[in-house]
């Protein structure tokens, strides 16, 4: 089967992977890690959230991180806003800080809609709506995460009908691309392909992309299996940062640097410099105080050492 010959990738890391850091991290420090991520050759990145301080105490300096970083041509910076107060948060800087793209965040499991954003399914595509309205209006592109598209850890495990049923939802209110999210990395190869083509109904190849966390270790696995279905946009966080701070046990993205390797062992391109990420991905955890979760990582350094 013919795979894509290019691969799009998002760090989530400054976002997905730092959200649920217990310890401070500094907006210096995250601000470093975009710089960094940018030089690297990442084209996307999601920078951080417009979601209440109360519920991710990280990400309460978004609008700081948003203003300290200096934009490179050519890459977009996307953040998340649940509903019109994050929205008007992330619009109430200048228009060159404001982000190329915003992301409304849902779930294909409604226990966890509610653990996560406080609702139901309906009411967050309630909530979603005039959010997707006024960033469009705007010229702000909009994707939509689905969360719990394989397995959810409230409900178990999650028919691909649900993920559907959401793809349709947003599709309805108007979001332009989505995520198919493994939350709590539960996925195996099949699993995934059927959310993906879940979607697929709703959404066109072009616009759909694989967010695989790797608590299994099926993160890679299921990476290829969408490759397969023809999916060339995925999220990652570097050094294998991250979880969401309400779906318990969950660890963190695939790192983007085993991604990277992966992908350019297979051909594809990536425009990514997979040396500048390692570093990218070593800065970032010795300011946590620990070893990048990425085994390239740790290979090419152990051998950059020899
Ligand atoms: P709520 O408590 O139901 O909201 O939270 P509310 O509208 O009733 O407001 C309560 C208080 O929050 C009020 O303040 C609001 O002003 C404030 P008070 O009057 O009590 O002082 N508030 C806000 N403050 C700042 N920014 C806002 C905002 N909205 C309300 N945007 C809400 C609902 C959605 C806000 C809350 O549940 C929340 O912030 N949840 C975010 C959870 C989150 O960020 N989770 C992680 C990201 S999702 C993820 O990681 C999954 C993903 O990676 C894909 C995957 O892997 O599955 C994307
Ligand atoms: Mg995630």
């Amino acid at each position: 089967m013919k795979l894509p010959t290019k691969v799009k990738i998002v760090d989530v890391g400054p976002r997905d992977g730092l959200q649920n850091e217990k310890q401070p991290v500094s907006a210096e420090v995250k601000i470093g890690l975009v710089h960094r991520l940018q030089d690297a050759g990442l084209k996307e990145i999601e920078v951080t959230s417009f979601v209440s301080p109360k519920w991710v105490p990280q990400m309460a300096d978004n609008a700081e991180v948003m203003h300290g970083i200096q934009r490179k041509p050519g890459v977009r910076y996307s953040v998340l806003t649940p509903n019109m107060k994050g929205f008007e948060a992330a619009i109430a800087a200048p228009r060159e800080e404001w982000p190329d793209e915003i992301v409304v965040f849902g779930a294909a499991s409604e226990a966890f809609s509610q653990k996560n954003i406080n609702c139901s399914i309906a009411e967050s595509i309630e909530r979603f709506a005039p959010v997707v309205a006024a960033a469009r209006e705007k010229g702000i592109d909009v994707r939509g995460a689905m969360s719990c598209t394989v397995g959810c850890p409230y409900e178990g495990e999650v028919a691909p009908e649900r993920v559907g049923m959401l793809a349709k939802l947003m599709k309805d209110i108007g979001v332009q691309r989505v995520d198919v999210a493994d939350t709590i990395g539960v996925g195996t190869p099949r699993k995934v392909r059927a959310a993906i083509e879940a979607t697929l109904a709703h959404f066109g190849v072009d616009h759909i992309s694989g967010h695989f966390h790797d608590t299994y270790g099926q993160a890679l696995v299921n990476t290829l299996a969408s490759l397969e279905l023809g999916v060339w946009n995925f999220q990652s966080s570097s050094a294998g940062l991250g979880g969401c701070p309400y779906a318990k046990g969950a660890t963190g993205n695939v790192a983007t640097e085993d991604v990277v390797y992966m992908l350019h062992g297979m051909g594809i391109e990536t425009g990514i410099d997979l040396d500048k990420l390692i570093d990218a991905g070593v800065y970032i955890s010795e300011a946590l105080g620990r070893e990048p979760n990425s085994r390239a990582s740790k290979a090419i350094r152990t051998k950059r050492a020899g």
